[in-house]
């Protein structure tokens, strides 16, 4: 039977749009899935640049104003793959405009600008999801199935952090083409927005909500050359974001992001420790868990390194034979997957945008916790 067409309109063709473009265009080949993703019209600012994107990943067409996506009949889906100050306006245009939205995290600057999104998304009835991809790693899906099932019993630790180096050197200007995550009017926020949002929403989905946070920030390079006014400016984001929290269930956890961790390019890492069993993940060997069960028999108990590659691993039915692992851009694909499996139900696909607003509220609380040296409610 013919499959059902979602004809998909993407906004920007940088990082994120390569990697939603090869989900989209892959997605209906290894999934058997009610719909089949259409590749219509990329939109970028610079149309000679978008119209060869376009030619290369095999959109339809190209534009250079969202407006033009928002407008076209033809269109069902509204991929948001642009800076984040560009997220609200597209957001609850598309949404009005009765559209499916995707948007890449964080969802707002902040969570004002979520709540906004949300109370879009939600009146309009409209499929959402949030692109926090690292749920969709097998490895994590399976940690999210092994607690779950109680596998860990009470959980007592929730251990994160992601470090990166890239912004170390004080003549690295801010602002523009792929410098505007230093620009704080356009990125919302620092490394907290950007990397401890991945590790907070991956944190919310397995240990539940938390509570409270204490944060600790700090911008070491206080201003820096702008690209786009040509004068050097005060810097306006955090460049690392530490904090404490208490969550629901009890347990207590520390979360650390920086771009100022010399050596370490995108280093994803979290722990969880439980009653029974502990879980550690490593984004730099993703297709691994390692799992250590104090139930174990005592001579032979131990960590275990699971490669996770089984065909009754999360996902992993879905690709190569046993033994043979996947990686970075099959995240966005299962996602893309599972959307697409939402939506032939009539639903949306988590994280949804309130899901995505929770996170928001953590940030914010962190931010808010760094500026007033106060334990601060992360629930808004
Ligand atoms: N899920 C993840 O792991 C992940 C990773 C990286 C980035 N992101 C998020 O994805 C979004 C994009 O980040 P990126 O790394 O792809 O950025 P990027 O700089 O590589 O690409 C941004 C793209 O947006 C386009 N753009 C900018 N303003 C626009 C406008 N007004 N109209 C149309 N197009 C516009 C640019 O031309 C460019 O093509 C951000 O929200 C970022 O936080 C998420």
């Amino acid at each position: 039977m013919a499959k059902k067409k979602i004809n998909v309109g993407m906004v920007g063709y940088g990082f994120m749009g390569r990697t939603h473009s090869n989900a989209f265009s892959q997605v209906g080949h290894f999934f058997d899935l009610p719909y089949q993703p259409v590749l219509k019209t990329i939109c970028a600012r610079s149309a000679d640049k978008a119209k060869a994107f376009a030619d290369q990943w095999g959109y339809d067409s190209s534009v250079t104003d969202w407006r033009r996506l928002v407008e076209d009949k033809s269109i069902d889906l509204i991929d948001i793959a642009s800076p984040n100050d560009t997220h609200l306006d597209i957001a609850l245009a598309a949404a009005a405009a009765g559209k499916m939205v995707m948007c890449e995290k964080p969802l707002g600057r902040n969570a004002a600008e979520s709540r906004k999104m949300v109370e879009a998304v939600e009146k309009a009835g409209v499929p959402n999801m949030v692109w926090y991809n690292y749920r969709r790693v097998p490895a994590v899906t399976l940690a999210k199935q092994l607690i779950d099932e109680g596998r860990l019993g009470k959980i007592f630790h929730y251990r994160a952090k992601f470090l990166q180096d890239w912004t170390i050197s004080k003549d690295l200007p801010q602002g523009g083409q792929g410098l505007w995550r230093l620009d704080v009017g356009v990125a919302g926020s620092g490394v907290t927005g950007d990397l401890l949002a991945h590790c907070i929403d991956t944190a919310l989905w397995l240990n539940g909500g938390i509570d409270k946070v204490s944060g600790m920030t700090e911008t070491f390079i206080k201003e820096r050359h702008h690209n786009i006014t040509g004068k050097t400016e005060k810097v306006g984001i955090d460049d690392a974001s530490l904090f404490l929290a208490r969550f629901d269930n009890g347990s207590l956890a520390s979360f650390e992001a920086t771009r100022y961790a010399r050596g370490h390019k995108a280093l994803y890492t979290f722990e969880i420790n439980g009653e029974h069993a502990s879980i550690f993940w490593d984004l730099h060997d993703l297709h691994r868990l390692q799992y250590f069960d104090h139930r174990d028999e005592g001579r032979t108990r131990g960590w275990r390194s699971v490669h996770i590659t089984d065909g009754d691993h999360p996902y992993m039915n879905k690709w190569w034979v046993p033994g043979l692992q996947i990686g970075y851009e099959h995240t966005f694909i299962h996602q893309v997957a599972d959307f697409l499996e939402a939506v032939s139900g009539g639903q949306s696909a988590a994280p949804t945008f309130r899901d995505a607003l929770a996170t928001d509220l953590v940030t914010d609380a962190v931010l808010k916790s760094a500026r007033t040296g106060q334990w601060e409610n992360a629930k808004g």
